[in-house]
């Protein structure tokens, strides 16, 4: 399998911006829309299908995956199918083992027969234990982080039919307080236990040489969210005059900002000049 870098947006810019550096490196990219990002376009999963659509017409030598990441409500996930997310991610990670197993092959069973792309046109995420951190929509406390458990993933795994699991060793979502401790034993005794893609989540200021053992040890899609965000801001930030009325040169730097975090993050996860294999393209 091979790694593909996923990367939340939470407006339409950073959106052009995240195509822009993967195209730039010749590489796939998929864009994670964060419920804060659908809420914030009034809750249209069709406004965001469609920009990804037409980002992928207008750019169609970069492969486009648009996933929709933490969701946790069935409707709203079955209609993102529908509109045309090629990836879902349905996070029933704080429910208990049979009702996340339930929820998860409600949605694999849906996603793989009403894409608009054709069966299996759409992928499947989800996720066992639960990773601590706050990005976004997703709030778990510390006290309330729990590890995956290597001996139920064959299971889930099988039970549900789902393409992609997001795993629990050690990461958390949003900034780190301290180095994070990742638990790679747990990833070795995971990746043994299935074939599908692993999603490592919290990649916000994950070090380097955990990023590429990650990759090393099997992990097929790495999540960075909140660093993004900063990156894109910060770019506003510094383009902010007084005499400034074009809105174009205030949001373009941050556009420009996040294509070049995105040429960075290709080349640290060797995915310059990949075409994806894990997931599908839009078209
Ligand atoms: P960070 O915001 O910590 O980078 O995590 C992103 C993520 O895992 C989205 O699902």
């Amino acid at each position: 399998m091979q790694l593909v870098c996923a990367f939340n947006f939470s407006t339409l810019e950073e959106m052009v911006g995240l195509v822009e550096g993967a195209r730039a490196k010749n590489s796939p990219v998929i864009l994670m829309a964060s419920l804060g990002a659908v809420k914030y376009y009034n809750n249209s999963l069709e406004l965001i299908a469609n920009t990804a659509k037409g980002l992928a017409m207008a750019y169609p030598d970069v492969p486009i995956c648009l996933h929709l990441d933490h969701a946790t409500d069935l409707e709203q996930i079955k209609q993102a199918v529908v509109c045309g997310f090629t990836n879902v991610m349905i996070d029933a990670s704080k429910e208990s083992f049979e009702e996340n197993i339930r929820r998860s092959k409600e949605i694999a069973d849906f996603a793989h027969n009403h894409s608009p792309y054709g069966i299996n046109g759409c992928s499947v995420e989800a996720e066992l234990g639960m990773l601590a951190g706050h990005e976004d929509e997703v709030h778990v406390e510390e006290s309330g982080k729990a590890y995956t458990d290597p001996s139920l993933v064959h299971e889930f795994v099988e039970r549900t039919g789902v393409d992609a699991l997001a795993v629990s060793i050690g990461t958390a979502h949003g900034y780190y307080k301290a180095a994070p401790k990742i638990r790679f034993d747990l990833l070795e005794a995971i990746r043994k236990e299935t074939d599908v893609a692993l999603v490592l989540h919290g990649g916000t200021g994950v070090p380097e040489e955990d990023f590429r053992k990650c990759v090393a040890m099997g992990m097929s899609k790495i999540n960075v969210g909140t660093g993004l965000k900063k990156i894109f801001t910060d770019g506003v930030k510094s383009a902010i005059k007084p005499e400034e009325n074009d809105p174009r040169k205030v949001v373009g730097p941050g556009r420009q900002a996040v294509a070049a975090a995105i040429e960075a993050n290709c080349d640290l996860f060797n995915c310059t000049g990949k075409t994806p294999y894990v997931l599908k393209s839009i078209y």
